[in-house]
Formats: C-alpha cells, sequence, structure tokens
C-alpha cells in the first residue's frame, strides 16, 4: 500500500488539527496543535530564520512559521498534499514555487533542491519518519538541507507509550523490543501470558471504506525515543533534547467508561507538562538536535 496514496486521500481534512476553536470538537485528539506549539517555541528561542520541512502535507506548520518571520520551503511524496501545500502558500502570499513533489527516500529527488535552496538554519519533519524504511539514510538526507549549528526535528510514534496501553502494542513491545534476542521457548511462555492478560483485540486497525488505504494498511512504524537519539548522535548531532506531546492520564481504551469529555480535560491538563513521565504518558515526541559544526 502506499504512503503518497494514504495521504492523497487525507489532504483536505488535515488542517482542522491544528485550529484552537478545534479542541475540544475533533474526533481525533489534537495533538498537532500542541506539537506546533513546541516547535514554534523552539525555533524562536534558537532564532532560526529559515526553515525547510520534509513532509510539508498542507503546509500548516510551514505557514505558522512563515507568519512568524522565518524563509520556509519543503517537500511532499503525495500529489495531492503538494497541491493544497502550493494552495495554501499562494492564500498565504508565499512563493508556491518553494513547495515541491519529492520523495524523501530518494536522493535524486532532493539534489536538485538543496542545489536551488541552499542550506537552512532549521529542518523539520513531523509525523513522516514513520512512513520510511531506513532511519539512517532518512537523518542523513535532512542533514543536507541544515547549515552546521543548525537544529533538526523529527516527530515520532514513541514506542514507549504501548507499556501503558495494555493491548496488542504492549505485546508487540514486550516481545519485539524488551525481549529480542531472548530464547524464542522463554518469549513462547511470555507470549501465552501477555495474550491471556491484555486486551489483544485492541485497538483496532484503522482502516478506510472510500478506496484509500487507511494509516494501519501503510508502513507506520513506532520509534524507540532512545534509540533514535542514539541514531541521530551517530550522524553528528548533539544536544539532543525530547520534546513530549499527546499525553494519555490512561490507556486510551479506557477513555470511554472514564467520559470522552473528563478524557480529553485531563490530556489537556497534562500537555506541556515536560517531565520524564512523557516518556510514558505520550503516544508522540519531538525530538530536537543540533547539527555539530563542520
Ligand atoms: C502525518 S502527515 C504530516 C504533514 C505535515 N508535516 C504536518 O505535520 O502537518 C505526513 C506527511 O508526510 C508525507 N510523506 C510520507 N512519506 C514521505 C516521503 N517518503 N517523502 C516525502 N513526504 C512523505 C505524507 O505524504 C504526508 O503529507
Amino acid at each position: 500500500m502506499s504512503v503518497a496514496s494514504h495521504y492523497d486521500g487525507s489532504a483536505s481534512s488535515s488542517a482542522d488539527q491544528y485550529q484552537r476553536e478545534n479542541l475540544w470538537t475533533l474526533e481525533d485528539y489534537p495533538a498537532n496543535y500542541f506539537r506546533l506549539e513546541i516547535l514554534l517555541r523552539e525555533l524562536a528561542a534558537a532564532k532560526a530564520t529559515s526553515l525547510f520541512e520534509f513532509g510539508v502535507g498542507d503546509a500548516t506548520p510551514l505557514v505558522a512559521a512563515a507568519k512568524a518571520g522565518m524563509e520556509v520551503a519543503g517537500f511532499d511524496v503525495s500529489p495531492e498534499m503538494v497541491e493544497y501545500a502550493r494552495a495554501n502558500f499562494s492564500a498565504n502570499g508565499l512563493d508556491p514555487e518553494r513547495i515541491c513533489l519529492a520523495d524523501a527516500q530518494d536522493l535524486a529527488t532532493l539534489t536538485p533542491q538543496i542545489d536551488r535552496l541552499g542550506q537552512f538554519d532549521a529542518v523539520m519533519a513531523l509525523g513522516v519518519i514513520p512512513h520510511v524504511s531506513d532511519d539512517d539514510q532518512f537523518v542523513d538526507h535532512m542533514s543536507r538541507f541544515l547549515k552546521p549549528g543548525g537544529q533538526m526535528f523529527i516527530a515520532f510514534r514513541n514506542s514507549m507509550f504501548n507499556l501503558f496501553t495494555f493491548n496488542r502494542l504492549t505485546k508487540e513491545f514486550v516481545l519485539d523490543e524488551l525481549m529480542a534476542g531472548v530464547d524464542d521457548s522463554i518469549r513462547a511462555v511470555v507470549e501465552a501470558d501477555l495474550d491471556a492478560r491484555l486486551a489483544i483485540d485492541k485497538p483496532p486497525r484503522r482502516t478506510r471504506d472510500d478506496g484509500t488505504p487507511g494509516y494501519d494498511e501503510i508502513l507506520a512504524r513506532f520509534h524507540n525515543p532512545l534509540e533514535l537519539s542514539d541514531l541521530i548522535r551517530r550522524h553528528g548531532f548533539s544536544e539532543v533534547r525530547l520534546h513530549w506531546y499527546h499525553y494519555h492520564p490512561a490507556p486510551p481504551m479506557l477513555s470511554a467508561a472514564i467520559g470522552a469529555t473528563e478524557y480529553r480535560k485531563a490530556c489537556f491538563d497534562l500537555e506541556h507538562e515536560g517531565s520524564w513521565r512523557g516518556m510514558f504518558l505520550c503516544s508522540a515526541g519531538l525530538i530536537e538536535a543540533i547539527k555539530d559544526p563542520a
């Protein structure tokens, strides 16, 4: 199933996640709203004046950065997203030519942009790394767009959160990450035990009936924040920091028992908490790192 065709099917609704007035009414939790707050705060703190994005989507975050005074550009692999992003740029007085169709996994499509646009103070990829198969290559490609001393941001699906969901994803985390390399006979005993304890039928798989692939039908990987931090350091980055968002006050499968409004209020109360608990309570994280001097 193609990532581009999944996003071609979701281009029209992605801006909703960023609007303050939708925070209570959106069916899906408006996590991206909180992520954008963190991003704009960190970009301003570093006094970044130019920003390049991998996987721009409809360009809502890039337009927000432009409104904050930054020179912006980026690309996406989904032709529909590129169309939406260009229209969004035009509607906001920005040059639509600064959005391109390209593939983060194909250097041949990226090199012409580096040649045309040069390097930036900051580079970001929000919700893109779940969809790539080679993290080393992805970070290497991002680094090429970044000046020495520049800031890189990567938003990822947090595998550590799976310890708090008590469902099929917990089982996968325990068997595949925690118990990697442990003898199969031991893993089989643990698997049988977890099958009895956990809600193995949850979460429901996210599919679509409009013909385009749902999120769980495309490559959509989790990342371990500690492994990802190490990988980024190996690529010549330091000052690696983890920012957490999309907090959960309780495992998501209990939200109906708690009450949807109560549950969401408790999520909002935790956003910006900023302590170690984010590593386990947040389904998403934003990793920030500084590229070492040349
Ligand atoms: C979850 S959306 C996020 C969009 C935007 N970054 C935002 O945060 O609002 C992920 C985007 O990454 C794009 N994408 C996925 N894989 C890509 C790749 N290999 N190269 C470029 N874009 C990609 C998708 O088409 C989609 O627009």
